[in-house]
């Protein structure tokens, strides 16, 4: 025979133990997704708490911020989620998985070490005579060649130093210089890098046309 739910009683339960608490949900999650209908974890806390025990498994179809993932470990649950859309599935990824640090750390190594020499040859320029490379430069983009060499000026150019170094220049002392031939060079030769060859993939769209995410 079939057990009957009692509905009424469980909706009874529910708006007692809810009485006077906020849904305060919080701000870095409010930022991150927008999407109404977002429940703090303390009022997902306290439904579990009302409608389930110490163990049980518990499945959230519709996963959203996540929030579910919280209250399932602050109750000592297991979890189960379902989000339709990549965009909130891939930040719930990014927010909630567990993370292997060294593994991690490993996978930051291969990719330094394929191509931080190449990256970094891109930002090259000297001071005093001295190999160091460009961290940021402050220009105008609408006045070409005389938008690097004399930009209007701003807050965050000191004595017309328009360049910010990533290394303390050893011989000077500075972190910053002026805009030089050598940089107008590296400019030029930049822009002829041949790109054709880069990677032209979308790996994440924000879009709630996609197969279903499982979380676990
Ligand atoms: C109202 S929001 C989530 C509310 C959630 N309680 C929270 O606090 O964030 C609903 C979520 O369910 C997702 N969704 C909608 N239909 C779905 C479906 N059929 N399967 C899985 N997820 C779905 C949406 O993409 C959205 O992220
Ligand atoms: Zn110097």
């Amino acid at each position: 025979m079939k057990k009957k739910i009692q509905t009424a009683e469980i909706a009874d339960k529910i708006s007692v133990a809810l009485s006077n608490l906020e849904n305060s949900v919080p701000r870095s999650f409010k930022e991150t997704f927008t999407f109404k209908g977002r429940k703090s974890p303390e009022i997902i806390c306290k439904v579990l708490e009302v409608l389930t025990n110490e163990n049980d498994v518990i499945l959230d179809p519709f996963l959203g911020t996540g929030m579910s993932i919280i209250a399932t470990q602050r109750t000592n649950r297991k979890f189960f989620g379902i989000e339709l859309d990549n965009y909130t599935y891939a930040i719930d990824k990014v927010l909630f998985e567990k993370i292997d640090y060294k593994l991690l750390a490993s996978y930051f190594k291969q990719i330094e070490d394929a191509v931080k020499e190449k990256v970094m040859y891109l930002y090259e320029t000297d001071c005093c005579g001295e190999k160091n490379y460009i961290k940021k430069v402050l220009f105008d983009p609408q006045n070409g060649k005389e938008g690097y060499y004399n930009p209007s000026p701003n807050r965050e150019i000191v004595d017309g130093c328009n360049i910010k170094l990533i290394y303390k220049c050893h011989k000077c002392g500075s972190n910053t210089k002026k805009f030089e031939d050598i940089d107008w060079n590296k400019l030029i030769q930049v822009s002829k890098i041949d790109v054709s060859s880069f990677p032209k993939d979308t790996y994440l769209v924000n879009s709630r046309i996609g197969s279903v995410n499982i979380f676990v």
